[in-house]
């Protein structure tokens, strides 16, 4: 296990993700941890990440200055460089100048951190305060233009620190400086691997369930099929599985769920057709927060029913990752719409929490699920939101349009994946306005719904940008869609980025 001690970065999450590519656990802490809980996990390596703060203004944050006596080796990344230098006696002034971007490094000792690694390298900076005279005991390693210690080392003690971001792709030596940090000086084996994590994950579902029965929500997303997986694994016929549907979901959903899945690996499954009640309770409505809480309080009220009949079910397994984990636990909140969770269930159901991949990203969750003998349909998915179709049908939903809407869809991703880009496109998918436009078809004047094609690329859905996807297959997916989907009779394009646009459009 290594600890990453965040100080605020926005790039904490990636210095986890490049400990693990190394094949070497981690975990992220917030820095304010208490030394006992750090130890508690017996780290053999600890990083201090990044942060906004200046580390000679008060109350910027430190760590226990007897986390340096433990004899763990430490890496210090940006702010965690300056700290560890001010800590240690070294000096740290305010920048004058910032640096920013890509950045030529020297490196003046190739010995420790940048073993194997050219004497010229290019970093990512992003700082404004600059160590100036590194602690005693230290040695400059590497230097840039206009910072005189862009990374410093006492071997002795193994403390390493370096002002540029290592974990960003920017930095393109960045993993192999983070891979010298945990195989040179931390002694890790690198045996961190995702058959290593099932067996990990099995024996400690095992433990927390013991002979309980445990229930789990299957929304043919790859999080909870996944988990729903490991679970099973574990503990076998305990798990039941539920699955809500919605009338909101797209072509082969169902049947993906049911038979792919539940039945390929034997598991209990109660499918619960409710498809009316949800459009019962949609009747009307237009807004879209709105239609959101409708869908997820229903399928929350419906979920709920069906965990009461399966008797003795005292656990609740969940897909929760850890992005979700990180950023709750930090208590940042974006309201641009109520994302998420919609498969989040209110305290009162008072069943126990069973997440097996709270520490895994959406990557690895991947991994795991190939592992396990997933499908590879199921794992490789692309994202959908909760309330599916739902949102997709624009204004009122009603069963005429959710059906228009589902053919469309069925007919994009078939022809994205015929063109071999459904993964490297991060979302395809069909959207039904809530308008009619005259089109002429066999002479004929027709006055039908037009559909929306959005296809985005992205890294993490904050932002992302419209897929150039070829003529030919905008051509043939258009043709395909007015020729086969009745009551369509027009399709465009959505050539928005986000921001400002958003990925979906409600
Ligand atoms: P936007 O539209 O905000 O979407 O750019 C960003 C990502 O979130 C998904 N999304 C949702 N997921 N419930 C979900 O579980 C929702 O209500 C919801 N709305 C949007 C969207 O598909 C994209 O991946």
């Amino acid at each position: 296990n290594v600890v990453v001690l965040d100080f605020g970065a926005q790039y904490t999450q990636l210095i986890a993700r490049r400990v693990r590519e190394c094949k070497v656990y981690c975990e992220i802490l917030p820095c304010e941890t208490p030394l006992a809980e750090i130890q508690k996990r017996k780290p053999i390596g600890i990083i201090f990440s990044g942060g906004p703060s200046s580390c000679y203004e008060p109350g910027a944050p430190e760590v226990d200055m007897a986390i340096y006596e433990l004899g763990i080796p430490i890496l210090g990344i940006c702010y965690g460089m300056q700290l560890m230098s001010r800590q240690l006696g070294g000096k740290v002034r305010a920048g004058t100048q910032r640096e920013y971007g890509k950045t030529a490094l020297d490196v003046t000792d190739g010995s420790d951190l940048f073993k194997g690694l050219n004497r010229e390298l290019i970093c990512w900076m992003s700082h404004g305060d600059t160590v100036e005279a590194p602690p005693p005991g230290f040695k400059i390693t590497a230097v840039t233009a206009s910072t005189p210690v862009a990374a410093m080392a006492d071997t002795a003690r193994k403390f390493f620190a370096v002002q540029f971001h290592p974990e960003v792709v920017h930095t393109p030596w960045g993993t192999e400086i983070i891979r010298n940090f945990l195989y040179e000086f931390c002694a890790a084996k690198g045996e961190w691997t995702m058959a290593s994590f099932v067996r990990e994950a099995t024996e400690a579902i095992r433990q927390q369930v013991g002979d309980k029965k445990v229930v789990c929500g299957l929304s043919g997303g790859v999080d909870s099929v996944v988990a729903a997986a490991l679970v099973h694994r574990a503990i076998g016929d305990q798990l039941t599985c539920i699955f809500v549907n919605t009338g909101m979901m797209r072509k082969d959903e169902g049947t993906q769920v049911r038979e792919n899945f539940a039945r390929a690996f034997n598991i209990n499954l109660v499918y619960a057709d409710e498809k009316s009640r949800f459009l019962d309770k949609l009747k009307g409505v237009i807004e879209p927060e709105q239609k959101r809480k409708i869908i997820g309080n229903e399928f929350v009220a419906v979920f709920d029913e069906v965990a009461q009949t399966i008797e003795g079910a005292e656990f609740l397994a969940q897909g929760t990752l850890y992005p979700d984990v990180i950023e709750s636990g930090s208590g940042k909140a974006h309201t641009i719409k109520t994302h998420h969770n919609v498969g989040g269930l209110p305290e009162y159901m008072k069943l126990k929490l069973v997440e097996p991949l709270r520490y895994l990203f959406k990557d690895e969750v991947r991994k795991v699920g190939e592992e396990l003998g997933v499908p590879t349909e199921m794992v490789w998915r692309q994202p959908f939101p909760g309330p599916g179709l739902g949102i997709r049908v624009l204004g009122e939903v009603t069963r005429e349009k959710i059906d228009i809407l589902r053919e469309a869809d069925a007919i994009v991703v078939e022809e994205i994946k015929k063109a071999g880009l459904y993964r490297r496109v991060w979302q395809s998918f069909a959207v039904l306005p809530d308008t009619k436009s005259v089109g002429v078809m066999g002479d004929k004047r027709t006055y039908e719904y037009p559909i929306v094609l959005r296809a985005v690329s992205s890294e993490d859905a904050m932002t992302a940008d419209w897929a150039r996807l070829p003529y030919e297959l905008l051509e043939k997916i258009s043709s395909r869609i007015v020729g086969e989907v009745e009551g369509v009779n027009r399709v465009v394009y959505d050539i928005t980025s986000k921001p400002p646009g958003t990925i979906e459009w409600e």
